[in-house]
């Protein structure tokens, strides 16, 4: 993007703010009947976590979340590709119905059908204010648009989507605009742990080094990087064990632990800002790790997503792990209910728009009736989660 677009942009950035939010004075006391949502989107994430059975890769911010979550065991993307999946995350449409058949960026050019009614645009339209911060990736930015947004469409998106304390800084300025009366959605897209081989080498395969306070790396404040041994990690069953994919994974891991510190520096603002106790908080991925038959392919490495629904309003089944069946099209549903909010009435090519996935609230609130699941009797709800491999923090 040449200079003077990038100036015209962040100018327009600003002017959205301040026109969209005039300054208020923000107490940490929120009613509790106000409901907001907060998600939050690894880049290729998969499943290296102890929550997940790795019992080598540290990741504290993802077991804290686990602690006040349903963890789903079986959830999976509609497609296996970055910006098909983000469409249908924040479409609640499969890419084939939504229009985002490839990618978004650059020479790829993708776009969501004009007429689509986007999440953001349904939200925006019932006076909930939207915030995206990190990796966006859809458009057109008339279906996708946000009231707030500082995405790879500002700045680099390696800064804004690999650097934590940028992030966090962001995410709070979205917050510190919100007004005691207003609620809002903010979307957190990580660009982390995606490789960075290709265009960054500088920084190593996953960017494991940018930030990290060496000579030439800048630094991240609020990342401390932890490191493994390659000898020591764990190859998963669909990898060739080389030493090559030992090392990226090695790496891989180190660039997870910085995502992972990105999720409790977010929970640790909804905390700040007062708004723990009513925000429903979702963690999932776009796609497959980017291992061979991971992202991209439709084996079950590349489509299986690890999946954490947080509801303040279900405690009682805080800590759980869930076997249902469950997608990533469920999001849409999910965060309408969770809003007391319809799907609009509209056609897209002449056909009415239907949703086809469900709202997932009921399988993380105490009244559990998902009739249309049948009972698994292999299905129980008191495993706790990760008792095995961690102990979980009291909330
Ligand atoms: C982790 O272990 C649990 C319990 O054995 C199992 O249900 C689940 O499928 C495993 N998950 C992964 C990602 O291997
Ligand atoms: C990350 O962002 C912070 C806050 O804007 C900045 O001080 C720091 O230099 C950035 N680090 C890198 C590596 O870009």
């Amino acid at each position: 993007m040449p200079y003077n677009m990038v100036t015209l942009s962040a100018r327009c950035f600003v002017f959205a703010v301040l026109f969209n939010f005039p300054t208020g004075a923000f107490g940490n006391d929120r009613k509790s009947n106000r409901r907001n949502v907060l998600v939050l989107i690894g880049d290729d994430a998969g499943f290296e976590s102890p929550l997940y059975n790795n019992s080598i890769i540290q990741t504290p911010g993802l077991n804290y979340l686990a602690g006040r979550s349903v963890l789903f065991d079986n959830a999976f993307t509609s497609v296996s590709s970055c910006s098909p999946s983000r469409s249908a995350i924040l479409s609640g449409l499969p890419q084939h119905q939504n229009g985002m058949y490839g990618l978004h960026n650059s020479v790829h050019h993708f776009n969501s059908f004009t007429d689509l009614r986007s999440l953001p645009l349904i939200l925006q339209k019932a006076g909930i204010k939207t915030g995206i911060v990190g990796k966006k990736n859809v458009g057109p930015e008339a279906v996708y648009p946000f009231d707030f947004e500082v995405t790879e469409e500002q700045m680099s998106i390696t800064k804004i989507g690999r650097n934590i304390t940028l992030m966090k800084d962001k995410a709070s300025e979205f917050l510190s605009y919100i007004k005691s009366d207003q609620q809002f959605f903010l979307y957190i897209g990580f660009h982390d742990p995606h490789r960075c081989g290709s265009t960054k080498p500088q920084y190593g395969e996953f960017c494991e080094k940018f930030g990290n306070g060496e000579p030439g790396m800048g630094l991240i404040p609020d990342w401390k990087p932890v490191h493994y041994n390659p000898e020591e990690i764990l190859v998963p069953y669909h990898v060739q064990d080389t030493p090559k994919a030992r090392s990226d994974i090695a790496a891989q891991y180190t660039t997870i632990g910085r995502m992972d510190q990105g999720i409790k520096l977010m929970l640790q603002l909804l905390e700040k800002y007062g708004y723990l106790d009513n925000t429903l908080v979702i963690f999932t991925s776009d796609n497959g790790i980017p291992f061979p038959s991971g992202r991209t392919n439709l084996y079950s490495a590349g489509i299986s997503e690890p999946f954490l629904l947080s509801s303040p309003e279900g405690k009682a089944k805080w800590g759980q792990r869930n076997k249902e069946l469950v997608s990533l099209v469920d999001i849409v549903p999910t965060v309408l209910d969770w809003y007391g909010l319809d799907y609009p009435d509209y056609k897209l090519q002449g056909h009415k728009v239907q949703l086809t996935g469900q709202s997932l609230l009921p399988l993380v609130h105490k009244d559990n009736s998902f009739d249309s699941v049948p009972t698994n009797s292999d299905y129980t709800t008191s495993d706790q989660v990760g008792k095995r491999t961690f102990q979980l923090k009291p909330a």
